[in-house]
């Protein structure tokens, strides 16, 4: 058990030590932002599109002395971004090369089961698995990661993680910056702790806590990044990929940036605002405007403290980074502010409350009460049915929700229409504590009797220790409807 700092409501001094980190202002941006490789590919006979990934480990030289070891894909640390277009049937061909078995999962992904490589799709060392799938969703970033059932978090810290972008080509009349290293960057942003000896530092205590939290970020595994800016505008595709830190992002000298997509897909209209907050798995895409040989930092602030003091402390303290340096060059290229309305907004229910089928408490590393069992089915719905769910964290740890295989509808928190950063499709939402959130659910299309989809906490800490559950998506009139609630949800 970690020790605990004298008068500090039981906060253990490892969580104390990391909190109050700010580099605000500080940092020296000296290294380019490295951009994840696209992944080249081919095309099978079929006509599907192929890509392989090798999980390997390796090393990296993040900073000035020794190399750090990593895991990763390809190249030895985080992995190259694939990339498809909607209606595109996809074939990816993975290698083990580890000496411990593994998964690769798509997060965010409509698939079916067998191909989702959840914890029940593991690859052995020196073994090989090819998923192959239909894309069909919007155009969208999503990512992928390990997902060994109680290594996730462990895997993931290594470094193994890559993005996986869909393309739509109706979205090409929107105009938005598209191109992929110049003004549409990809910022997979993780915090790390390293060692005397340069090495990712595992190993502090995850008792109690929310895992893994670090005192130093990387965006794409760069320390300190700077982006030179040719155009007017650029797309950043924000991905939190850090184990638990929650990030809030926003621009140096009080600048606002356009929202214009989340997890799912596009916003139905562009939102103008200050922060973005993400919690670990969750994405957001947002437009910068710059002006002629300005410089902007990115930043992540310490989440909004709408929370008790306990909690701050748990979501990263009051730490602040500076991210990622925009360098505008001293003439922009022109871009288009991006329009008026992006996307449709989803529809499966009404925003607002109103009635719930199933309820997900959220407590003390168990989801209703129960950790994860692996032979277990949690529950099992029909495929194509809406649902209505409620997820409540009950414990004052902060915790999200993450589901496999849909993209859902947020329709309340707290009782109130979601925020706009809500309205859009998520795969993953931050479960405040005492602040109930409603979300509409469907899975679409592909029933399977034998392989169950994953829903979980996305502190990767609290997944390892059992904070997930499983469920069948059945071919219609198969499942029992969710049982039975009382008026007050009872
Ligand atoms: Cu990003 Cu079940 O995970
Ligand atoms: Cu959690």
């Amino acid at each position: 058990v970690p020790a605990l700092a004298a008068g500090s409501a039981g906060v253990p001094a490892w969580l104390w030590a990391s909190a109050d980190v700010s580099t605000v202002g500080r940092t020296r941006f000296v290294n380019r932002l490295a951009i994840p490789p696209l992944a080249t590919g081919r095309r099978d006979t079929d006509g599907a599109r192929v890509y392989s990934l090798r999980a390997a480990a390796g090393t990296r030289r993040f900073k000035p002395g020794r190399p750090t070891r990593t895991w990763g894909f390809d190249n030895g640390h985080l992995g190259p971004t694939l990339r498809a277009m909607r209606g595109e049937t996809v074939r990816i061909d993975v290698r083990n090369t580890l000496r411990e078995t593994t998964t690769v999962h798509w997060h965010g992904m409509h698939l079916p089961a067998r191909m989702d490589g959840g914890p029940h799709q593991p690859i052995p060392p020196g073994g090989a698995w090819s998923p192959t799938w239909r894309i069909d969703q919007p155009a969208t970033t999503l990512w992928y990661h390990p997902h060994p059932h109680g290594a996730t978090a462990r895997h993931v810290y290594r470094g193994m993680a890559g993005l996986f972008i869909i393309d739509d080509p109706a979205d090409r009349r929107l105009g938005l910056p598209a191109r992929y290293g110049v003004d549409d960057i990809p910022v997979i942003v993780q915090d790390r702790k390293f060692d005397g000896d340069n090495q990712f530092d595992e190993s502090r205590p995850l008792i109690g806590g929310v895992g893994l939290i670090g005192d130093t970020l990387l965006v794409n595994g760069t320390i300190g990044p700077y982006h030179d800016v040719t155009t007017e505008r650029v797309r950043l595709r924000l991905l939190n990929a850090s184990n638990a830190r929650t990030h809030r992002f926003a621009l140096s000298a009080g600048r606002t940036f356009t929202l214009i997509g989340t997890d799912g897909g596009l916003l139905p209209e562009p939102y103008e605002t200050h922060t973005v907050q993400l919690t670990p798995g969750e994405r957001a895409e947002v437009v910068v405007r710059l002006r002629p040989g300005e410089r902007i930092v990115l930043r992540s602030m310490p989440p909004d403290l709408n929370v008790n003091f306990w909690n701050s402390r748990f979501e990263g303290g009051d730490d602040a980074f500076d991210v990622l340096e925009l360098r505008a060059a001293p003439r922009l290229a022109p871009s288009a502010a991006p329009p008026a309305a992006l996307a449709p907004p989803p529809r499966l229910a009404p925003f607002g409350p109103g009635r719930v089928d199933r309820r997900f408490k959220l407590s003390g590393h168990k989801i209703n009460e129960r950790r994860m069992g692996m032979d277990r089915i949690d529950f099992r719905i029909d495929r194509d049915r809406t649902e209505i769910w409620e997820l409540r964290n009950t414990n004052g740890t902060p915790h999200t929700f993450h589901v496999h295989d849909t993209q859902f509808q947020v329709l309340s928190v707290n009782g109130a229409a979601p925020p706009p950063e809500l309205r859009g499709w998520k795969d993953t939402v931050y479960a405040r504590p005492g602040a109930p959130i409603r979300i509409a659910v469907r899975f679409r299309g592909y029933a399977d009797p034998n392989h169950p989809y994953m829903y979980h906490c996305h502190l990767l800490y609290h997944e390892d220790q059992g904070m997930m559950g499983q469920f069948l998506v059945t071919e219609p009139g198969r499942s029992p409807g969710p049982p039975p609630l009382t008026q007050d949800g009872h």
